[in-house]
């Protein structure tokens, strides 16, 4: 008997672990929520309702575990626990009106966003809101992703292209000039191929390496002007089109896999992949 229970005991406690940090889900907002797509149940679930129609990007703080997200119609940056059962929303810093990409650097414990209208800016603060600081204003810029091992910044300058610069702002390089209808709305870095993923807006998702070269398109989508999320994780591409979530392998040219079809647009996503943190 005592035996018995300390078998079972040891089996939970063996199993238990290796299955949770080996899920992978996709989070995406839409319509006035936070979902959350498990790739290995291929099942779907809403975690919150974020208080703003619009949520344009999603990032992750890996070291204190919580999901960081601006709202564009209520002018903030709010975060909550992830994976958790609680989900209260808190408030991390007011920002100019209409935030709309953000980025963590758990590694350095800042936050960093862009505000693509009016003020035009690229600001910083601390993990918990503090310190907010103004770096620099850039034309439209609409994404930002960091590069915190090599010390570069990605944005997306909306209808201009996609540019680097680095964390202090001394050096800045533009990898790609689009023409003004083409407009970008997700963008995301591979650092293990040091490669630059971005869609056009003619539904294309292209790939460059992170000097600009190299430009190639991973495939052509009747989606244009509706990508609205776009992640790398492993050998994968997820991205929003339109209405649906779908992932394709990062090699062109692949066929992609729809995941999931929502009702309505899919306009940020977050691939959560704990054996690839
Ligand atoms: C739930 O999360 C909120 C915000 O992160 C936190 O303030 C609160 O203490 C948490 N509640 C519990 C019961 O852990
Ligand atoms: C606040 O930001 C300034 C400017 O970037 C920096 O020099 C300073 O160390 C920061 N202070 C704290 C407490 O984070
Ligand atoms: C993009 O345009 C800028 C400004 O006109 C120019 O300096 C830069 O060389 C161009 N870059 C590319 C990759 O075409
Ligand atoms: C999504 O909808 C398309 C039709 O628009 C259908 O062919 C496909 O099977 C659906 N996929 C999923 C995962 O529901
Ligand atoms: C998670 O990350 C690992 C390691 O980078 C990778 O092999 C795996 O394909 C990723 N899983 C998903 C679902 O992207």
């Amino acid at each position: 008997m005592g035996v018995r229970l300390w078998f079972c005991m040891c089996l939970f406690a063996l199993c238990v672990p290796l299955v949770s940090s080996l899920s992978s889900k996709v989070l995406y907002s839409a319509n006035n929520a936070i979902m959350e797509f498990d790739l290995d149940t291929r099942t779907v679930t809403k975690l919150l309702e974020p208080g703003s129609n619009r949520v344009f990007a999603m990032d992750y703080d890996y070291k204190h575990r919580f999901i960081y997200f601006p709202r564009y119609d209520t002018n903030d940056i709010v975060r909550f626990a992830y994976p958790s059962s609680n989900r209260t929303l808190q408030t991390v810093v007011q920002t100019d009106p209409f935030p709309s990409g953000i980025a963590v650097d758990s590694t350095n414990e800042h936050i960093y966003w862009v505000v693509p209208a009016g003020t035009n800016t690229l600001s910083r603060c601390n993990l918990d809101g503090s310190n907010l600081t103004l770096l620099t204003t850039l034309s439209v810029p609409y994404v930002v992703r960091l590069d915190v091992t090599n010390r570069w910044m990605y944005i997306v300058k909306a209808y201009i292209g996609v540019m680097k610069l680095r964390f202090d702002i001394a050096e800045q390089q533009m990898l790609v000039n689009i023409t003004t209808s083409a407009i970008i709305h997700c963008m995301d870095i591979d650092t293990d191929e040091s490669r630059v993923y971005w869609f056009e807006g003619n539904g294309e998702l292209i790939s460059a390496k992170d000097d600009g070269s190299d430009i190639k398109t991973i495939i052509s989508t009747n989606t244009g002007g509706n990508n609205f999320g776009l992640r790398v994780s492993g050998s994968y591409l997820y991205y929003a089109g339109n209405k649906q979530l779908l992932m394709v392998n990062k090699t062109p040219v692949s066929t992609p896999t729809v995941l999931y079809n929502d009702t309505s647009r899919i306009e940020s996503i977050f691939v959560f992949n704990q054996s690839g943190m």
